[in-house]
C-alpha cells in the first residue's frame, strides 16, 4: 500500500493530462513518461530509486510480499527434473532484477539439495539490500551490460521485462542469450494476458507499464514475437496464478527442446 501511495498514485494523477498533451500516444521513451512528469525527473523509474531509499524499500516490500510462497512457479515448474546432475561449480540459477532476493531465498529453500550456485543478480541499490540468505551469491550487475554468469541451467526473470520498452527488451535477451548453452533456459515470468476479457486488475499494471516504463503487458502470441525476434524460442508457458494470469514461460534456444512435464 505504501508504494502505492508514494510512487504509483502520483503517476495517475498526471496520466490524464500528460495523455492529453502527447496525442494519446503510447509512450516510446522510458525517461519521457507520466513518471517523469509527477516526480519532476529526467531519470528513468529505477535510476531514480537510487536516491530515493525510502519510496526504493517501499517498492522491495511490495515485490517480496507480492506473492504467497504457494502461488510461485515453484509449484507448476520441474526444477528438479531439468536441473538432474547439475554440476556444483556451474551456476544453477541466475534472478536477474531479483531485487532484495526474496525468490532466490525461496529457491534456497525449496532446494537446499540442489548443486550449483545460486546468485542474485540487481542493480547496486537494490544489492546492498539484500537478503543474506546462505549459499546465494548477492552480485550487482546491470542487465543492460554483458551477462557475465556463462551457461547457467537457469536464468530467472520476473516481473523485469515488463519494466522495459521494447527496444529495452531485445537488449537484454540478447545479453542473455549470448551466453546461454545448449542446456540452458531462460525462465520468464510475467502475466500472460488472454487476447480478449483481461481483468481490471490486470488492465490497471499494464497502465502503470504505460505510465512509469513505457512498456505494456503481454499476450502470449506478442511475448513469442519478442523471444523469436531476440532468436530465442518459447517451448511452453506454465500458468500458476490463473486468476492473475501469472505465468512462467521456458525459454530455449532454437533446438533445444521443453522435457519438463506439467505437475
Ligand atoms: C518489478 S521489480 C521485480 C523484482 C523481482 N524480480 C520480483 O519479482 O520480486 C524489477 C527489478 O528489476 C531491477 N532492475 C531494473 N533495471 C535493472 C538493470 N538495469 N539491471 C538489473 N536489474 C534491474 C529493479 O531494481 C527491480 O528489482
Amino acid at each position: 500500500m505504501a508504494m502505492r501511495f508514494t510512487t504509483a498514485a502520483p503517476q495517475y494523477q498526471v496520466l490524464p493530462d500528460y495523455l492529453k498533451e502527447t496525442g494519446y500516444k503510447n509512450p516510446v521513451d522510458e525517461t519521457k513518461t507520466a513518471f517523469q512528469v509527477a516526480f519532476n525527473t529526467s531519470l528513468n523509474s529505477y535510476a531514480w530509486f537510487a536516491s530515493h531509499p525510502v519510496q526504493l524499500d517501499h517498492f522491495n516490500t511490495y515485490m517480496a510480499l507480492r506473492r504467497k510462497p504457494d502461488t510461485t512457479w515453484l509449484s507448476v515448474y520441474s526444477v528438479e527434473k531439468e536441473a538432474a546432475n547439475w554440476p556444483a561449480d556451474k551456476a544453477l540459477y541466475v534472478n536477474i532484477g531479483g531485487s532484495i532476493g526474496h525468490q532466490c531465498a525461496q529457491f534456497k529453500e525449496k532446494y537446499p539439495h540442489l548443486q550449483g550456485r545460486v546468485i542474485l543478480q540487481d542493480l547496486p541499490h537494490s544489492v546492498a539490500n539484500a537478503l543474506p540468505t546462505p549459499g546465494v551469491e548477492n552480485i550487482a550487475h546491470d542487465m543492460f551490460e554483458p551477462q557475465p554468469i556463462v551457461g547457467a541451467k537457469f536464468y530467472y526473470l520476473r516481473a523485469v521485462l515488463h519494466n522495459q520498452s521494447p527496444p529495452n527488451v531485445r537488449r537484454v535477451l540478447d545479453n542473455i542469450k549470448a551466453v546461454m548453452a545448449p542446456e540452458s533456459i531462460l525462465l520468464i515470468d510475467e502475466l500472460v494476458l488472454p487476447e480478449s476479457g483481461v481483468s481490471y486488475i490486470a488492465s490497471s499494471i499494464d497502465m502503470t507499464m504505460l505510465s512509469a516504463f513505457a512498456s505494456t503487458e503481454r499476450t502470449e502470441a506478442q511475448w513469442r514475437k519478442t523471444f523469436e525476434e531476440a532468436g530465442l524460442e518459447l517451448t511452453r508457458t506454465y500458468t500458476y496464478y490463473p486468476t492473475g494470469y501469472e505465468s512462467v514461460m521456458d525459454v530455449r534456444l532454437p533446438r533445444a527442446k521443453s522435457t519438463n512435464a506439467e505437475i
